[in-house]
């Protein structure tokens, strides 16, 4: 599937954090679309390493590179003669920049700030220098306390959105002066599909509950689900997005969700209508009440007319093709 007008045969395309979830499919995109195009695979991937909270700290894993047939770098974005080299050695067209801290749970905010936010500004500096488009991930988490989802209402509540805000104002900051490239931020919602397994813990509840449902285990649900509503978005679309803001009509920042929110409860209705099993759900209290965001739903209005980004999946959509991928981790890497 081509989603515009450019040909990536023979682009130097840099990707970061193409180990993780999203690099590693936005890797995939290109060699199975464009088989001659030049990837290169940056990521730090993982080490055993964990955060205070318990979780790794990244989530790199080479299975999701198995196939991948251009080069792999493994770097850290923090380390200047890294970046020194990628900026000597190197002569790039596009930079998809993936890589971060992703983990929203992270309490170590110096790593944090200087991982998603400092790190970006020395890739930004060398896609200026190399002339190459600049895309990059920001983040719903932007939004935060917010209950308007449109760039300009941002409100982050932990450290994570609060690091992707930066990334914003950064990005904004040098689209005021003559920088001959265009730079566009992506706003993920909830991101689901192939190769996020290996976010552990922080992967999507779709795989979760899909997991937990072939375990043979009733879905946990907090009380309340059918009201708690997220904009669930597949992956896909967010590969479609990254595609089209290689040429935006106007560099910035927009939001990619499937401009729907839909609930938890739903997803559970819908694993378990394609895997055809049913155990039934339970409910338990929301430990999180008070902090816990019941709502949220991208207003893609400005992607549409920007990027000319329109989702092809709706959470049943997104589901359904998914389901062959749940059930083979479940056989190859949980059971
Ligand atoms: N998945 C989602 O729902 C979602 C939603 C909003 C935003 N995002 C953003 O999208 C991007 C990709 O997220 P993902 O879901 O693929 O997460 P991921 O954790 O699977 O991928 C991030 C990758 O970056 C790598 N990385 C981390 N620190 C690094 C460093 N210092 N140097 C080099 N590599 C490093 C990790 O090893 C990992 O492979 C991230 O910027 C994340 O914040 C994701």
């Amino acid at each position: 599937m081509q989603y515009n007008e450019i040909n990536f045969n023979n682009k130097n395309i840099l990707i970061t954090g193409a180990a993780g979830f999203i690099g590693s499919n936005l890797c995939f995109y290109f060699q199975e679309n464009y088989p001659d195009s030049n990837i290169i695979a940056l990521d730090c991937f993982r080490n055993g390493e964990t955060f205070s909270n318990g979780n790794l700290k990244s989530f790199g894993h080479f299975k999701n590179l198995l196939g991948f047939k251009g080069q792999v770098i493994s770097g850290n974005i923090n380390d200047k003669t890294l970046i020194k080299e990628l900026e000597e050695n190197y002569t790039f067209d596009y930079i998809f920049h993936q890589a971060a801290i992703s983990d929203t749970t992270v309490q170590e905010q110096d790593l944090m700030i200087q991982t998603n936010v400092n790190a970006y500004e020395d890739l930004l500096k060398i896609a200026i220098k190399h002339k190459a488009n600049m895309i990059y991930a920001s983040s719903a988490a932007t939004y935060g306390n917010s209950d308007r989802f449109e760039v300009g209402f941002e409100d982050p509540n932990n450290a994570y959105g609060f690091s992707k805000v930066m990334m914003d104002n950064i990005t904004y900051k040098y689209l005021k002066k003559d920088i001959g490239i265009s730079i566009v931020g992506l706003k993920y919602f909830n991101v689901y599909g192939p190769r996020e397994f290996y976010k552990n813990k922080t992967a999507s509840m779709v795989i979760q509950f899909g997991h937990q449902i072939l375990k043979g285990l009733t879905p946990k649900l907090f009380e309340g689900s059918d009201k708690i509503l997220r904009d669930f978005i597949y992956i896909d679309d967010i590969v479609q997005a990254n595609i089209k803001a290689t040429n935006p009509k106007k560099s910035g920042v927009y939001n990619v969700g499937t401009g729907k929110a839909r609930s938890f409860e739903d997803i559970v209705d819908i694993l378990q209508k394609e895997l055809k099993i049913d155990n039934g759900k339970e409910y338990i209290p929301n430990p999180y009440l008070g902090s816990y965001q019941f709502f949220t739903e991208a207003n893609i209005d400005t992607t549409k007319e920007n990027l000319d980004y329109k989702p092809n999946f709706d959470l049943e959509d997104g589901i359904k093709v998914y389901v062959p991928e749940i059930r083979r981790l479940f056989e190859e890497e949980v059971k």
